[in-house]
Parts: C-alpha cells; structure tokens; sequence
C-alpha cells in the first residue's frame, strides 16, 4: 500500500461488534476502505486507560485481512511487544518513552515477521531517537497525550513531521511517517503538508454515519 494510508482506530469502535465494526471500514474487498486497523493497547500504566490485549488481537486478525497496526501503549515493551509480531499483526509499535532500549525490542518484532515502530508522544522530541530510526520502519508522532480517542489535535507536533519528512526525502532515512491523534477532516490537510503518509483517525471514522465514507472522505482530502 502507498501513501497516503489512512488507519481508522477501533478504540472509538463498539468492542462487543469488533467484526463487524472492521468489515464497516474496508471489509469484503471495499475499494478506498482502510489500508490498516489501527489497534490501541493500553495497560493503565503506561496511559490511564486499559483496553485489550494480545487475546483480542488474536481474534482480530483471524476476522480480517487488513493488515492490523498495533499501538503498544504500555510499559515493558521488550517482554510485551515480540507477541504481537507473533501473532501476524502488520506493524507493531511501541512507545520510546517506554524503554531505556529501544533496538533491541524492533529487532525482536523485525525478527518475529512484523514491521516495527516508535512512537513519540507529543512533549518528546524527535532528535535524541534519530540515530536510532533505521532499526524501525515506522514513526508514530503522537497529536494528543496518548490514553484516550477524541482529543484535540495538538498542531506543534507536525514541526517533527517536517523534520521527518525532509529527512525521508534526502535519502538519510526510510520510515513511514504516522500521525495519531485528533486526525478529522479538518486537520488531516495541516498534517498531510507536513509529510504525513499515514493517518489514524479514531472518532472521526467511528462516529461517522458510515465509517467507510468517512474513510473515503479522509482520502479525498490529502490525495492530489
Ligand atoms: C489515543 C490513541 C488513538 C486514538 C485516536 O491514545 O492512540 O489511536 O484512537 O482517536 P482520535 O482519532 O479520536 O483522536
Ligand atoms: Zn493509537
């Protein structure tokens, strides 16, 4: 899949109906539907907020062939990320602020089959992880405190965007570009000109009439 790459989050969605609720986002061979879930772990440690674990996700992706993104939000990485990867989630990312050591933990996700990804969350700055960023194939920019859907989206961040983005431009770096956080149609353009290549949008598409449209929407708006 190319960007721009729209990845509705299931945490606005209703956690009795997961099925249905991802086949309203890209089910059945849906043209424009979601290029990924974006799936929220929480642990009520590491956000104030607990949601669901490796049990789910198991079921998630026997439901779907959309290729599942894990947002680990939660302490430990290194003994709770690699699972996921197991498991045959697409992308797993984790939380820099969670770890002293982030190499070790993508290579364990690398290794076990998965894309692997480090997030930031909107107060962290992006210079002392650029030296570590050829071992991830994601960047996962935070645009609201991580712990909860529906904030407000947080403009100061998209200057770590640009940074990234000429960055990935120049050749210096290869990583995907995502942005998580308060993502609706009126803030997708700002962050598309940024650089983005990847929006996860959470109430935007769950609260929406219908979902799929909402994702479509999304799409018109940051494809030229
Ligand atoms: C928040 C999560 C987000 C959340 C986004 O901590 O990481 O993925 O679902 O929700 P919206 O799009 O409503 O801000
Ligand atoms: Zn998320």
């Amino acid at each position: 899949v190319n960007p721009p790459m729209i990845a509705p989050s299931i945490l606005s969605a209703d956690f009795a109906h997961l099925a249905d609720e991802i086949d309203a986002i890209g089910g059945h061979g849906m043209v424009g539907g979601a290029d990924w879930v974006h799936v929220d772990v929480m642990d009520a440690h590491f956000v104030p907020n607990l949601t669901l674990g490796l049990p789910v996700v198991q079921s998630i992706l026997k439901t779907t062939d959309i290729p599942i993104d894990c947002h680990l939000m939660i302490d430990d990485p290194g003994r709770w990320a690699p699972p996921y990867a197991e498991a045959g989630a697409y992308n797993v990312t984790f939380h820099a602020e969670a770890t002293d050591d982030p190499v070790p933990v993508a290579k364990d996700i690398r290794a076990a089959g998965a894309k692997a990804g480090l997030s930031i969350k909107p107060n962290t700055p992006l210079d002392p992880y650029l030296e570590i960023l050829p071992a991830f194939d994601t960047l996962l920019v935070m645009s609201v405190e991580p712990g909860f859907g529906g904030q407000s989206f947080m403009p100061q961040v998209l200057d770590k965007v640009t940074r990234m983005r000429s960055l990935v431009d120049s050749g210096e770096l290869q990583i995907l570009i995502e942005i998580d956080g308060g993502i609706n149609a009126d803030t997708i353009e700002q962050a598309a000109e940024a650089g983005v290549d990847c929006f996860v949008a959470g109430s935007a598409v769950y609260s929406a009439a219908d979902p799929a449209d909402a994702v479509r929407n999304l799409r018109a708006q940051v494809t030229s």
